[in-house]
């Protein structure tokens, strides 16, 4: 007889497997994964090079390409057609909020941009990962191929996806991160040499991410604690960052030797304490506080007057935390509109205080209460 016990058993949602390597068809894996269950997926997938083999430098020696057979798919269609299956489970199992990295070259990111947006994820951004130190061009036939694409795209238009600007804006020296990235390819000793090493450069693998890539994608679009799947997982490079910064991961490869040193290698990783992962937060959802609040917790008197910067303008703070300045009354924001002559103000921008004769911005007091309230 089949005891109610079993028939929850049965019935239990599938649980996630998080902080692990699963070895097979990234395909078979992820259609076993719950729906909805991942924030963030990082995929590196077989770029389809189909190089000639014995590619040879000037000097004669040869050129350690791409040149495996996980990396041959065949003609476009087929590669479409394999694409299209995995980018499916990726966005079955991506949550509603989630995002996904591709990453290629011109051999294949167009291809995956396409099926990305036919499979009705929104794409977010491009970006260019310029290599400061790519391979040259050795037989002088084209332009030295020095940059690779990632593609950065929510499940869908309407996803409220994680994205931490100012985190993003600090790891810049306080400049907006832009789409162009310049980072050096994974060599020294990040890179993964072995038994299993082929050809002249003594690689474990062939294309081996640099840790740096993977620092900005994941500080860019994850939480310390979010689940980050990788199904192309290769030497763990997402995963060895993931730990890194207090993510967990769940990597996919199949073949099971790189998934032995992917693992021996995050092993290794001593993962950042909660001080040290936490993200600088953006000022966006920060919690929000009136101007008022400054006005009752006596940061600011009513009847002290506020100037812009240059001190070009001036108004006056009433005690419900409004403003006046000339035929202006209204919130900080209104009356900072109005004296410019403008449509719109941001009016914590705009306004400070003059405190032993210097300006002092009332943004940063917002900041002081936010800090007060621990909010
Ligand atoms: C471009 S490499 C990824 C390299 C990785 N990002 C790193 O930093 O080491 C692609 C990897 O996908 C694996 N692979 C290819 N087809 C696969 C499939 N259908 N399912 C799972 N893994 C696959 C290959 O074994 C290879 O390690």
């Amino acid at each position: 007889m089949v005891s109610l016990m079993n028939i929850l058993e049965e019935t239990k949602p599938p649980q996630l497997l998080l902080d692990q390597i699963l070895v097979g068809d990234c395909v078979d894996h992820m259609a076993k994964l719950p729906a909805k269950s991942v924030d963030l997926i990082f995929a590196d997938p077989p770029y389809n090079l189909q190089l000639p083999g014995g590619l040879r430098r000037p000097d004669n020696s040869l050129v350690d390409g791409v040149d495996d057979e996980w990396d041959k798919l065949g003609d476009f269609a087929s590669y479409d057609r394999v694409c299209a299956e995995w980018l499916r489970q990726c966005r079955r199992i991506l949550k509603d909020d989630g995002t996904i990295w591709v990453i290629g070259s011109y051999h294949n990111i167009f291809r995956l941009g396409a099926l990305l947006q036919d499979l009705g994820f929104w794409i977010l951004n491009d970006v260019i990962w310029r290599k400061s130190n790519p391979m040259p061009n050795f037989r002088g036939r084209r332009f030295t191929n020095a940059h690779e694409t990632l593609i950065w795209a929510s499940r869908q238009r309407e996803s409220r996806y994680t994205f931490n600007y100012a985190s993003l804006k600090a790891l810049n020296d306080d400049l907006q991160m832009r789409s162009d990235w310049l980072i050096p390819l994974c060599t020294g000793p990040e890179r993964l040499r072995g038994d299993r090493a082929n050809g002249d450069g003594g690689k474990l693998h062939p294309t081996q991410k640099p840790e740096a890539l993977l620092h900005r994608v994941l500080l860019a679009s994850t939480k310390p604690g979010d689940v980050v799947l990788d199904p192309f997982f290769g030497t763990g490079t997402t995963g060895a960052v993931a730990k890194k910064l207090g993510r967990h991961f769940i990597g996919i490869d199949r073949d099971p030797g790189y998934a032995a040193a992917a693992q021996a290698r995050i092993e290794q990783i001593v993962p950042g304490d909660a001080d040290s992962i936490s993200v600088t937060p953006n000022k966006r959802d920060a919690a929000r506080i009136p101007f008022g609040l400054l006005v009752e917790r006596g940061l600011i008197s009513a009847g002290e007057t506020l100037v812009d910067l240059p001190r070009r303008h001036a108004a006056k703070v009433r005690v419900d935390g409004s403003l006046i300045a000339d035929q202006f009354r209204g919130s900080i924001h209104q009356v900072a509109a109005g004296i410019q002559h403008l449509p719109a103000c941001n009016g914590w921008s705009f306004w400070h205080v003059l405190r032993n004769g210097k300006p002092v911005s009332i943004d940063a007091l917002r900041d002081q209460v936010r800090q007060e309230l621990e909010l």
